[in-house]
């Protein structure tokens, strides 16, 4: 028995002196070039503490707290890598624009496990510029905005037609649903039905996996995650040989043709079938959220909804008038709308940063940063910055009547090669949104609050209480 004490006591003491030296050395390595800044504990670092901040109101008071000591770049160890976290606008841009020979994307381990190694998120290289090209290319296509222009009006109608006015509709659900539907229509042309419902049920299970513990053995959470992908990837598979059957359309129709059509036939049809689901992450749970704070911010300031209003009750009478429905560039030319989609994008920062790996040392801008360590660029302090922005915290669409989108102090999608292919779809369906919801309802908000991690969303899910315009 006391040897078995003195063993464990001894294994208890080993380790710690490793984890110390270990840590030691993280410390000491350059540890003059490298930006200020403390790893706090051995292990965990930091991140207790920037969890604890992600959860509370204010998120960015990690960042705000460290930018106050060190500056706008500094050193930090969260997530169990040693990071250095940047809230500086110039070193974030070039952070984004930097190829895979300098950064390379650095997700979760669960997240990678279950993306695979084929993911648009986690590839680099020439088989990343190809498929976010054709990607982003269709997104951007004339031909797909007109679809999910027609799309998103039935969806949407669809949808208003069954809100009851005698209890409150929960709009983060509501416009889950519809987002859904646009997207699995615009990567698999899968119409909403049973199959649908299927896609649905597996996906929410497949991404209750994303922060789960790193262990894959029946009955864990990342397993459960992974069969449901399993099965989800077999019914894309399903679709795929049926394009195959009837000739895949020289006119692609979504973007499983896009790639299907592919002229260097580099992508295989499990490369293909894996990536539809990959997609879905990013697409799925963002456009929701920024339609839902765009209607929280608006409930919160009726001069910007009176005015939002009136922009589309115009543009409705006049496309009345001519008998004709809206098509997407009716929707983009309302500026006002542009302008409070653009202003709830900075202030919801619905994706609060990105996360890479450097591949070899570098400094930018005097700081240097080690081959290994991850960089943290955090959108939210920039976009919360009140040297960018007058009264940061305030709703205010009106700034961007004079103002550039295209500065490296906005970064809400990103940029670079790995700029997010999604922009213009996210930016269309949520103008289509607000039009249809404000000219035909009035709603009082319930009390909600943004909860922002692990991401961002309505701890209510934003109840509203509706009243068509006809009935008033
Ligand atoms: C409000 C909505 C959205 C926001 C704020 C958003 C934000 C972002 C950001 C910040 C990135 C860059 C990630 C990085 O650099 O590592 C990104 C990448 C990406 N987004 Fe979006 N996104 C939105 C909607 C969508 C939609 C609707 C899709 C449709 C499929 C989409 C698909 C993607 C893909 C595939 C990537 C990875 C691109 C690559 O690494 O090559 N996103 N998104």
């Amino acid at each position: 028995m006391d040897n078995i004490w003195i063993l464990f006591v001894t294994a208890i003491f080993l380790s710690i002196v490793i984890l110390y030296r270990n840590w030691f050395r993280l410390n000491s390595k350059h540890r003059h070039q490298l930006p200020p800044g403390t790893l706090g504990w051995p292990f965990i670092g930091e991140t207790f503490e920037f969890v604890s901040c992600a959860y509370s109101d204010h998120p960015e008071s990690f960042m705000d707290k460290r930018r106050r000591k060190y500056g706008q770049v500094f050193k930090s160890h969260i997530f169990g890598k040693p990071t250095i976290v940047s809230i500086d606008a110039e070193v974030s841009k070039f952070v984004l624009q930097s190829d895979a020979k300098v950064f390379i994307p650095s997700y979760p381990k669960s997240l990678t496990e279950l993306m695979g190694k084929s993911s648009i998120l986690v590839i680099n290289g020439s088989l990343q510029r190809r498929i976010h090209g054709l990607t982003g290319a269709f997104f951007k296509s004339q031909q797909l905005k007109d679809q999910i222009t027609r799309d998103m009006q039935m969806y949407v109608q669809e949808s208003m037609a069954n809100w009851k006015e005698d209890h409150p509709m929960y709009i983060q659900d509501e416009t889950k649903k519809i987002a859904f539907q646009v997207l699995v229509k615009a990567l698999i042309s899968l119409d909403p039905g049973k199959e649908m419902e299927f896609l649905k049920k597996q996906f929410q299970e497949f991404i209750s996996g994303l922060m789960s513990l790193p262990i894959n053995i029946p009955g864990s959470r990342l397993y459960q995650s992974l069969q449901a992908k399993k099965k989800m990837i077999k019914l894309v598979q399903k679709i795929i040989q049926a394009k195959r059957d009837s000739g895949i359309s020289l006119v692609p129709k979504d973007v499983v043709d896009v790639l299907l059509n592919d002229a260097n036939k580099q992508l295989t049809d499990d490369l293909i079938a894996d990536n539809m689901i990959d997609m879905m992450i990013p697409g799925e749970d963002s456009v929701p959220v920024l339609m839902t704070l765009s209607i929280k911010y608006l409930s919160e300031c009726p001069t910007a909804l009176q005015q939002l209003t009136e922009e589309n009750m115009k543009l409705k009478k006049f496309k009345d008038q001519l008998g004709e429905p809206l098509c997407w560039t009716d929707y983009l030319s309302l500026s006002f709308t542009q302008s409070v989609i653009t202003e709830t994008l900075r202030l919801g920062n619905v994706i609060t940063g990105v996360m890479r790996k450097a591949m070899k040392d570098l400094f930018i801008k005097g700081n240097l940063i080690p081959k290994g360590w991850c960089v943290f660029a955090y959108f939210r302090s920039i976009h919360l910055d009140e040297s960018n922005y007058d009264l940061p915290h305030q709703f205010n669409p009106w700034r961007w009547q004079d103002k550039d989108m295209n500065s490296c102090n906005f970064t809400p999608f990103g940029g670079g090669q790995r700029l997010c292919p999604g922009v213009d779809l996210a930016r269309l369906e949520t103008s289509i949104f607000l039009h249809h919801f404000v000219t035909q309802f009035r709603w009082v908000a319930e009390e909600d609050t943004i909860v922002h991690f692990p991401t961002v969303r309505l701890k209510r899910r934003m109840p509203l209480w509706v009243k068509r315009r006809g009935d008033l």
